[in-house]
């Protein structure tokens, strides 16, 4: 089978069904879920899955359930010509487009809440964001079954998260995290970098900027947290533009709680928002 031939499928049952008969013929699904304008961080993940499985399945749904109430969903960039020919172009097997009656039938109440983890970083600020993202998560790979999943570290709080789910309730599966591709100047790639003006795209790149002096200070040797989240927020507050910092710290990547003194693994991470846009950027390093 060649991308050439990818089928477009809305119905849950019938990419059930399709994906099923490559299972019994021992073929590896590898999926990618994402909820569209595709960008080229969305077609690293996409590449891999078809490097690495015999079948690469994408699905596309913009999931109302993990944008709160005061959030972006109705103005969310959605290019779904373009993406199709994304898709095309990269050889995917199946696109999964679901519409959203088809996924949330009228009396849906069933939730899966990964506990503690979730509350934090951006948990912290979007309340019910990851439920809903693990939720619509369980429910697509109930679904397509993959063999693997393909997740971007740019959330890396979304990957943990997937991780304890799929652990918790015994999926059988394995979750593959990608690196986060960037534009030529770091800034991570994103469907909400779309939003940002000529000005606010220019100031976007303190973010990058900042993981990357609060890493160099702690690989030369700073381990107090205190004095890099000074460093980071200090990076950041010259930045005019920002109108908000949501965190800028240091993480232990298991538990998301800031690390006092800095040693081995670590996650810096920081979200920030200029005007109405929120963006968020981490860095794992070994200190
Ligand atoms: P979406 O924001 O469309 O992202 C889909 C996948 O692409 C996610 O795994 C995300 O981490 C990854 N990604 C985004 N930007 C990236 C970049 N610059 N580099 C590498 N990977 C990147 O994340 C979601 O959708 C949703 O929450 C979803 C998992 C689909 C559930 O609705």
């Amino acid at each position: 089978m060649t991308g050439k031939d990818m089928e477009i499928i809305g119905i849950p049952r019938a990419v059930r069904d399709a994906c099923r008969k490559h299972l019994l013929q021992s073929r590896t699904i590898g999926f990618v879920p994402t909820m569209g304008a595709l960008h080229d961080g969305h077609l690293s993940l996409l590449r891999k899955a078809r490097r690495e499985n015999d079948i690469a399945v994408a699905s596309i749904f913009g999931n109302p359930m993990q944008f709160g109430p005061s959030e972006d969903f109705e103005k969310y960039p959605r290019d779904i010509e373009n993406d199709i020919k994304k898709l095309r172009n990269e050889e995917i097997d199946i696109l999964f487009l679901p519409e959203l009656s088809l996924l949330y039938s009228s009396g849906f109440s069933t939730y899966i809440n990964v506990d503690i983890i979730s509350e934090k970083l951006d948990g912290g600020f979007r309340p019910g964001h990851f439920r809903g993202v693990a939720t619509v998560v369980a429910k697509l790979f109930n679904i397509v079954d993959p063999t693997r999943a393909y997740f971007g570290q740019k959330d890396f709080q979304q990957t943990i998260i997937i991780k304890r789910m799929v652990k918790d309730l015994d999926f059988d599966l394995d979750i593959v995290v990608c690196p986060t591709v960037r534009e030529d100047d770091g800034l991570a790639m994103s469907s909400r970098n779309l939003y940002l003006d000529k000005e606010q795209r220019r100031a976007a790149r303190v973010l990058y900027r900042c993981l990357n002096e609060a890493s160099d200070a702690i690989k030369s040797g700073i381990i107090k947290l205190e004095e890099i989240k000074d460093l980071m927020i200090k990076i950041i507050s010259g930045e005019a533009l920002v109108n908000r910092i949501n965190y800028a710290a240091v993480y232990d990547p298991m538990t998301l709680d800031e690390v006092d003194v800095i040693q081995g693994e670590v996650l810096i991470a920081v979200a920030v928002r200029l005007g109405d846009t929120c963006l968020i950027d981490n860095m794992l390093i070994n200190s």
